[in-house]
């Protein structure tokens, strides 16, 4: 996916540029060609020599080497890439960017480029946290500068908490969906993923039977042809995918409000396996289990269903609106009902009758419902049905 691409790779100076060495690898391993920029702090965790040696390449490190002055001037340096990749971002780096400055090659490549930038911010969690770094952060986002990570963890200061640098395979997967364009770029796609869960009490909750493989594979396959993904996902087992905007929720009533907050948009995926209630008064305190004492009585008041909500917007609906019916019976027949009852454009309707091996598998097989009628599709790998849906999805958008 990175066939063709040049990426500079600007190692800010921190524990984690010790990874940047993996990440040099694995970017060639895609294709990419990479040219390594190191600022003099990250000298002190990597040589110049092992990046140069990784690389194939020139290392680049100050910004008053004449000779490269004469061959690369440093305006074409960070010209000549198609992505800018700072990797590991510290919070001076990120401080640097946010508010303009040019003192060292690194932050002055920065500045005089007009390709598009991602960071990979890695610090310790209090820095991380701080009111500044929030707000450099924010401006970052604001400049179309995209974050990858930080990640949740613990650090090599001993702490545990958001600061760690995302993995090298969300980083590379995030270059390849930055560079990526294809029929959907310029588009923007909401997918809701996973179960929701609703408490009972702080330590109890219901909720369904999701892994969120099929949603990560749909919001990965829109991303890959190049949408802007909202992806708005309740707790899944599987790691949402790199390179789309992730919103994080528990409950069915904060996924609709995070799908409101992510409109308007082209179109809008539900994959989410919603609970269908929740618990009413659920408590702030966990319910005792009393020796003898009667079970206690959950009342149960019906959840928001966002996708029939969505579907009837009368202002600012998406114009493709895909829901997705997970049936054991009359596979076809409840899909086209569901279709009709719900308000959606389309219905993906899946067989998870047990012998099936659907529920937590790797295949799925589909029959996609529109107007114009029901399609069955083989059964396929769920990345395969993303990217059949996404194919579609292009298709339809383009008119
Ligand atoms: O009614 P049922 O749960 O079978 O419908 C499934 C479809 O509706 C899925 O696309 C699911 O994501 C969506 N849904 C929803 N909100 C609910 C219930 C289901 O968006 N509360």
């Amino acid at each position: 996916m990175l066939a063709g691409k040049r990426i500079l790779l600007i190692v800010g100076g921190g524990i984690a540029a010790f990874k940047s060495l993996e990440l040099i690898r694995r970017l060639r391993e895609q294709g990419a060609a990479v040219t390594p920029v190191l600022t003099r702090a990250a000298e002190e965790f990597v040589t110049p020599l092992s990046a140069s040696a990784l690389a194939a390449e020139k290392v680049y490190r100050d910004l008053f080497d004449l000779t490269d002055e004469a061959e690369m001037g440093h305006i074409e340096l960070s010209r000549a890439a198609d992505l800018l990749v700072v990797a590991p971002a510290t919070a001076d780096l990120m401080a640097k960017m946010a508010n303009g400055h040019a003192d060292d090659l690194a932050s002055t490549l920065l500045m005089a480029t007009d390709t598009p930038v991602m960071i990979a911010p890695a610090m310790n969690v209090r820095m991380w946290e701080h009111p500044a770094t929030r707000r450099n952060a924010a401006r970052l986002a604001a400049d179309g500068v995209a974050l990858v990570g930080p990640a949740e963890g613990d650090m090599a200061c001993g702490e545990y908490g958001p600061g760690r640098m995302a993995e090298v395979p969300e980083i590379v997967a995030a270059a390849a969906a930055a560079l990526a364009s294809g029929p959907l770029t310029g588009r923007k796609v909401v997918v809701t993923s996973g179960p929701t869960h609703e408490p009972i009490d702080p330590v109890r909750y219901i909720a369904n039977r999701s892994s969120g493989a099929q949603g990560t594979a749909i919001a990965r396959a829109l991303a890959a042809l190049g949408a802007e993904v909202v992806f708005v996902t309740g707790p899944a087992d599987v790691p949402p995918p790199a390179g789309v905007t992730v919103k994080r929720v528990e409950t069915a009533r904060e996924m609709l409000a995070a799908v409101e907050a992510a409109l308007p948009a082209d179109a809008a995926v539900f994959a989410a396996a919603v609970a269908d209630w929740h618990v009413a008064g659920a408590t702030g305190s966990k319910i005792k289990k009393k020796p003898g004492a009667a079970a206690p009585a959950l009342e149960l008041v019906e959840n928001p269903d966002i996708l029939a909500t969505v579907a009837g917007m009368t202002r600012g609906r998406p114009p493709l609106v895909v829901g997705f019916a997970a049936e054991t019976d009359d596979v076809t027949a409840n899909a086209r009902a569901k279709r009709t009852r719900k308000g959606c454009d389309w219905i993906l309707a899946n067989d998870v009758s047990p012998g099936t091996g659907i529920m937590g598998g790797d295949e799925n097989a589909v029959t996609l419902i529109t107007e114009a009628g029901a399609e069955s599709w083989p059964r396929l790998s769920k990345t395969e049905v993303a990217a059949r849906l996404a194919h579609r999805i292009a298709e339809a958008l383009a008119g």
